[in-house]
């Protein structure tokens, strides 16, 4: 039975609609694109951050609580006669509502209840070009008579460094300070040392009262379900010095029958210059940031600017399929959440704490495939700062720090994949702009002046370090892992307290991985493709030949007979081969090794897509591996911590499906790529929310595989390599539109009962537009302009002054 029992998609508004608050998880948004940020659960809990989750944290959030999903932008409603109090938003005090409906939208979420005859709606917005947040809050009596009501709003401010936040006590205790001037609330903590930033909470209305300390207003012993300052309806008026700083404002409002009226929050961070943050005595100048004035129409403007900015980035690629799961992940949810995940990386989402980690080289090169056709200037930008890690070995830190643009010792380099991901983020990007340039960029070796090389040679050095370090099979070492973290060769960890990817005690010269076998082959031959842009045909010769070593190294020691094998561990034993007990198979190898070209004249690729098939598909998406382990292996690491079915070790480990969708798309197998596409398209699953439980408008980075008692269920939502790599599996594999050096290349491989499809692209300032029509059952495309059929596949760029073009497409 098809019910759809928490909400539904509003296509046209670009909406997801919850319809009911107690979703079995919360489902979250963001709000923010910029530089100021804050994620948004459908009963506004979260929290916001200005650039960095973990050093510039403005309020509290508590991960892993009870109830779930606390700490938020939290509003009271209190009918002053009745001496009843509620949340428009059902949470904190998950009053029964009438009505509720939240609506995430891009970038805004607006929340609505009607509960006891008073409607209340808020739209929460950070607008372009502001460090803040807005909270429109609309109210309505529809009562016979007048109401007499109290507005409380609450958030509780974090001491700026959240793990600080967390576990100093003995310090933060002491340290919270707030100023409050003309109603409005200014958090400054630490402001008086080295802090030159501050967040201020504003009001549109005068104030019948505040608090600032968070026992004043919840009163001792009690929770924010009830606090005494709401049940009593007096604000105590508290200034908190040391303790937990909050932030509340207390309006009265008389309400006529039928009358509405709007009120308007805002939280900001402002900072100032550090020599200059202090006012000159008895002036209120230069600590007060005059908070600007928000009223109504700004909001609309604001939310006007913002549709518009969505709009346009998503008005780059639209398509109109039969499919209308493919449609609307491809034209909305798809690309908003590559930008969130190009902003974020890893950091803050439901699952991501905002305290641990930095930002990815691996994981941010692969993102940037997914946003580079929206925002190729910030592209650039990232490459840059990604490259500028890259140690002078070729090797580069896992991971770094968004604040500082530095590489992090902790967890170091050696993740002996990571350095040929930016060879493919280079390389996407020169497809879709066709800007050389950025290969003479001058750029640092892990940050440190005086070592600038133009950014081609590290590409450049990327490869060679991987050439540089073989193994026994002449496949590439394969270091503390490479893309699969947990896959750790060389560090034998037996204690619980080293961590599984920095534990280093065996020399690492024995352990080789077959998937960086593959995605070497992809990088060089997308560095080939380089080099020929550059005119530097001699060059070639010597990638060509690594390359063609490398696929006789895999065809020679890579193939188990039915499929890739995944690793040689360090005692020069396969895994994922069918002589081992468990792991017989794994999925990255199939999928890059394809990708990268590897056995598919051989017949090696077929066979290997049916393994895929009979041993790792299951109606949920494509697990990692099977079997998955049973125990700890000390010689395989973390892959085998996971029980059976999560994570690493046998769940359908999202990120990866997509590469075998190319691969099964690269073979022509057009019915077989997207029905794998289908399994794991959130909208798709949205009628088994029940099962899924992670939001269905966005990508999970994990479902649980068959293994697992809970088979189906997603975990880690939002920030995942998953939505990249969908995007580029239906966009330019399925519907078969890609960027080339050449112009827009098009040929779907699409199933076989579609009739055809419409599409717009907008590539290097040309709009095209697609008309892709099945005449026969098979991959054949030809391409038409103006009717006349052109030779092969891409579409050559037309002359200057041309910018839009209408394609047609005929597959026979
Ligand atoms: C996580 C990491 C990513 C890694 C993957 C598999 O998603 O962010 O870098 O490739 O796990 O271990
Ligand atoms: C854990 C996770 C893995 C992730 C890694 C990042 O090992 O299982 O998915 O990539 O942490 O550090």
């Amino acid at each position: 039975m098809n019910i759809l029992k928490y909400g539904y998609f509003d296509d046209e508004n670009k909406e997801y609609v919850i319809t009911r608050p107690d979703t079995p998880l919360p489902w979250i948004n963001y709000l923010g694109c910029e530089s100021y940020f804050g994620i948004i659960s459908n009963t506004a809990g979260g929290y916001s951050f200005y650039k960095d989750a973990r050093l510039r944290r403005l309020t509290r959030y508590r991960y892993n609580n009870v109830p779930t999903d606390f700490g938020g932008r939290y509003l009271y409603i209190r009918d002053n006669k009745k001496k009843e109090f509620w949340s428009p938003t059902w949470q904190p005090t998950r009053s029964k509502l009438e009505q509720y409906k939240c609506r995430h939208g891009l970038g805004y979420t607006i929340i609505s209840s009607f509960y006891k005859k008073i409607e209340a709606k808020i739209r929460y917005i950070v607008p372009l070009g502001d460090n803040l947040e807005i909270w429109q809050l609309s109210i309505k009596n529809h009562r016979k008579n007048s109401v007499d009501l109290s507005i409380f709003s609450c958030i509780e401010f974090c001491l700026w460094n959240a793990i600080d936040d967390s576990a100093n006590f003995q310090r933060n205790f002491n340290t919270g300070e707030i100023e409050i001037e003309d109603g409005v609330i200014y958090h400054k903590t630490e402001y008086r040392e080295r802090r030159n930033h501050f967040a201020f909470f504003a009001c549109s209305e005068s104030l019948e009262g505040f608090d600032t300390q968070r026992e004043n207003f919840l009163g001792s012993y009690r929770g924010w379900e009830n606090p005494i300052v709401v049940e009593s309806g007096q604000s105590s008026n508290s200034n908190a010095f040391g303790w937990s700083p909050i932030g509340s404002h207390h309006i009265n409002l008389i309400l006529n029958p039928n009358e509405s009226k709007q009120i308007i929050l805002i939280l900001g961070y402002h900072e100032n210059n550090v020599d200059n943050k202090f006012d000159p005595i008895g002036t209120q100048k230069i600590n007060k940031k005059t908070v600007k004035e928000v009223n109504p129409i700004n909001v609309e403007k604001a939310f006007a600017s913002l549709n518009n900015y969505w709009n346009n980035l998503l008005n780059i690629f639209h398509v109109n399929t039969p499919d209308i799961h493919t449609n609307r992940m491809v034209n909305i949810w798809n690309p908003y959440q590559n930008m969130i995940t190009f902003k974020l990386s890893r950091s803050a989402s439901f699952f991501e704490s905002g305290i641990s980690r930095g930002i990815g080289f691996r994981d941010s090169n692969q993102d940037l495939l997914g946003f580079m056709h929206m925002v190729p200037t910030e592209a650039k930008k990232q490459i840059l700062d990604l490259a500028a890690t890259q140690l002078i070995t070729g090797g580069a830190y896992h991971q770094y720090q968004p604040l500082t643009k530095k590489g992090n010792q902790d967890i170091g380099s050696e993740f002996n994949d990571d350095p040929l991901w930016l060879v493919l983020s280079v390389s996407a990007y020169l497809k879709e702009t066709g800007d050389l340039s950025i290969l003479d960029e001058l750029v640092q070796f892990n940050n440190e002046p005086g070592t600038e090389q133009p950014l081609f040679n590290h590409l450049q050095c990327s490869l060679q370090y991987i050439h540089d370090r073989l193994g026994p099979h002449d496949l590439p070492l394969i270091g503390r892992a490479d893309w699969n973290d947990c896959l750790n060769l060389n560090c034998f960890s037996d204690n619980p307290d080293q961590s599984f990817q920095t534990t280093k005690n065996k020399e690492g010269k024995v352990a080789e991985s077959v998937f960086i076998a593959g995605l070497f082959i992809a990088a060089l031959k997308e560095f080939i493709k380089i080099l020929k842009q550059k005119n530097s045909l001699d060059e070639t010769k010597l990638y060509l030949e690594w390359a063609e070593n490398m696929n006789s190294a895999i065809l020679k020691y890579g193939w188990d007979g039915e499929w890739f094998v995944r690793a040689y561990d360090n005692f020069g034993n396969k895994i994922g081969s069918h002589e081992c007990e468990e792991g017989q198979i794994f999925i990255e190898p199939q999928g890059y090794c394809i990708m990268a070209g590897v056995g598919i004249e051989e017949g090696f690729a077929e066979k290997a897509l049916n393994s895929v098939k009979s041993k790792l598909a299951t109606p949920h998406g494509i697990m990692l591996c099977q079997p998955p382990y049973s125990q700890y292996y000390i010689h395989l690491g973390e892959i085998s911590s996971y029980p059976p079915g999560y994570k690493e070790n046998g769940s359908i480990f999202c990120h990866t499906n997509p590469w075998i969708m190319i691969a099964e798309a690269m073979v022509g197998h057009g019915d077989q790529a997207h029905d794998y596409y289908t399994r794991i398209n959130p909208s798709a699953r949205e009628t088994i929310s029940e099962v899924h439980r992670c939001e269905p408008y966005i990508y999970a980075q994990m479902i649980a595989g068959k293994d697992a008692p809970t088979f189906g269920e997603a975990k880690n939502s939002w920030l995942t390599g998953t939505a990249t790599w969908n995007l580029i599996a239906v966009t330019n594999w399925i519907l078969g539109i890609r960027p080339t050096y050449n112009g827009l290349s098009i040929s779907p491989v699409i199933p076989k009962n579609w009739s055809g499809f419409k599409a717009t692209r907008i590539f290097r300032g040309v709009k095209y537009h697609i008309s892709v029509e099945r005449i026969g059952t098979g991959n054949r495309s030809m391409l038409y302009i103006n009717e006349k059929q052109i030779e092969g596949n891409i579409i050559p760029f037309p002359p200057s002054g041309i910018n839009e073009m209408f394609i047609d497409v005929k597959i026979t």
